[in-house]
């Protein structure tokens, strides 16, 4: 791919579609920038591979985004964000170019969650990836050491999601067994954060089956006003970014299928292009 000088979108990955959740909220906020989506979605999921596997892949997509004029990427995967963000920021980014930045999606939302809570207990539904990495509760304990916060890991949501399979009864089972586990862990539980950018496609859902007092936090506009703040914060790091108002999107799969699930992620129709890793 040619790096095109006059081109220098924020570049936004996932493993897959889930980060087009985050997307939206991001053009929402900030439709004067150029970005440029990709999902690895011949390699979704990521949430059960290992650590190893999943630095990797993210770290070949980041090159990548960069090789196409990014300067700055959101890894708008809590995934990748947990397995792969560290050691790219820490080991690889002052090897490849110091100047460029990539930025995960935990940390930011990890410093409002204490803002919704009155209880102090607080939930994370995310993929088992994440939740083994223990990234929210180490993130949240920074920002909130008085929150208490109860993980539970829903392997089987991600692939009901990739798979179009979010609407059928079948998902239900898994829907409300993940939540039920989650709530019978502590049940003052008042703030139940989506730690999966997949999630918010089956948040209806997760909503009918929570108790209804309970606040769950979806992280699109969390992650679209930290990016906001970031770039007013870092004016050499905006500075860089083009501002003509285009988003691309590419997939490492066949677009034809990644436009047509995409649509209900991103809220308009995509027309993608496939990008050979
Ligand atoms: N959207 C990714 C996340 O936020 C899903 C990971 C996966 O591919 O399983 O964790």
């Amino acid at each position: 791919m040619q790096k095109n000088n006059l081109n220098k979108p924020i570049g936004v990955f996932d493993s897959g579609f889930g980060g087009l959740t985050i997307l939206k909220e991001i053009v929402k906020e900030m439709p004067e920038y150029d970005y440029l989506y990709l999902g690895d979605n011949a390699r979704a999921p990521y949430g059960s591979r290992s650590f190893e596997t999943v630095y990797e892949y993210t770290l070949e997509c980041v090159r990548h985004l960069f090789s196409m004029g990014c300067e700055l990427v959101i890894l708008a995967c809590n995934t990748a964000s947990a397995k792969a963000l560290r050691t790219i920021q820490q080991r690889d980014l002052p090897a490849i170019d110091s100047t460029k930045r990539v930025l995960g999606v935990i940390r930011p939302t990890a410093e409002v969650v204490g803002n919704y809570s009155k209880t102090r207990n607080v939930g994370v539904l995310a993929t088992p990836g994440t939740v083994s990495s223990e990234s929210y509760l180490v993130e949240i304990k920074k920002c909130y050491p008085d929150l208490l916060v109860y993980q539970e890991a829903c392997p089987m949501w991600v692939p009901l999601i990739e798979n179009n399979e979010q609407y059928s009864p079948g998902a239900d089972y898994f829907i409300k067994k993940n939540i039920d586990n989650l709530i019978n862990k502590q049940p003052n539980i008042d703030t139940v954060v989506l730690g999966c950018t997949h999630y918010p496609l089956i948040e209806e859902k997760i909503k009918s089956y929570l108790p209804k007092n309970i606040h769950l936090l979806s992280q699109g506009a969390i992650i679209a006003k930290s990016l906001k703040d970031y770039l007013i914060r870092h004016p050499e790091i905006d500075g860089k970014c083009s501002k003509t108002g285009r988003v691309n999107f590419f997939t490492t799969d066949l677009p034809e299928t990644f436009d047509k699930a995409a649509g209900s992620f991103y809220g308009k129709v995509i027309f993608s292009k496939h990008l050979n890793l």
